[in-house]
């Protein structure tokens, strides 16, 4: 794990593209099926067939540490890693991230969206929006010769001038070849994080973010990650590539406010 430099090649970055855009497909084929009554199991298994059959990849998350399932679903108050099932079905109100990893051709794709189910209220469409607006404000501030702490700077600022907090314990990652790579992205401020970004490095940014304390803890199954205080909690990722002058984004979607490819001139 030590010889890494984080920079990949054309090779690579063609491959991180195809990846990237079967992942963020997958998002989108699952829109429709985010309805009250549906168990996250149904949804789980909708997102396998297409990967495997439709896209002939991989799904990341399958058997990943011993995780059993193909995507994660985390309902409400689940921060991440939420583990599909039969019982668990969808209502009216909830909000959810679908974190969908994929692998083709050896390489890996990893992003997530918050969906809502049916009508909901002001403070959780106002937490989705922020959570998506909080990685909006990072991918535009990607560009070479910036600090990796500056991603995690604006995130925390945005955030919390919002009244909402940055989950501590996950962070973003690089991917490549590896569903996780160094260097580490964190989503709050942290003096050790002094990695200037170099063009060619593939890294995801996936900040969590809770309406009410940042804490969290792991649920009995030994995976869902919940918050301590029961608030509401999202999360938006995407796999971004640092570019000579800013950053394109891997696995845009047709409903991201975002263009695929920014740049600083
Ligand atoms: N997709 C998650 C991430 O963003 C990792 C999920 S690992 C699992 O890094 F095992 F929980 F699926
Ligand atoms: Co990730
Ligand atoms: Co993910």
């Amino acid at each position: 794990m030590n010889n890494f430099n984080y920079i990949k090649n054309t090779y690579e970055i063609n491959k991180m593209r195809i990846a990237g855009k079967i992942a963020a497909k997958v998002l989108e084929m699952i829109e429709p099926y985010i309805l009250p009554g549906v168990s996250t199991n149904q949804l789980n298994d909708l997102c396998h067939n297409y990967i495997v059959n439709e896209k002939k990849a991989a799904c990341a998350t399958l058997n990943y540490c011993g995780f059993p399932k193909s995507i994660c679903v985390s309902i409400n108050e689940v921060v991440c890693h939420g583990i599909p099932n039969d019982e668990e079905k969808l209502k009216d109100g909830d909000i959810l991230n679908i974190d969908v990893a994929i692998i083709k051709d050896g390489f890996y794709s990893d992003t997530s969206k918050m969906f809502i189910v049916g009508k909901t209220n002001k403070i959780s469409k106002r937490l989705c929006d922020v959570a998506k607006q909080s990685l909006y404000l990072a991918i535009k501030t990607i560009k070479p010769g910036i600090k990796l702490n500056k991603l995690g700077k604006v995130i925390q600022k945005f955030v919390e001038s919002n009244n909402f907090s940055v989950v501590r314990d996950y962070c973003g990652h690089g991917i490549g070849k590896n569903f996780h790579e160094p260097p580490q992205i964190l989503h709050y401020d942290n003096d050790n994080c002094n990695y200037i970004l170099k063009p060619g490095m593939i890294f995801t940014v996936e900040p969590m973010i809770n309406i009410g304390k940042h804490d969290v803890y792991i649920a009995n199954d030994g995976w869902t990650v919940k918050t301590k205080d029961n608030s509401l909690s999202a999360q938006y990722e995407h796999t971004l590539l640092v570019t000579n002058n800013g950053c394109e984004v891997l696995t845009l979607r047709s409903d991201d406010n975002i263009p695929k490819i920014i740049n600083h001139y």
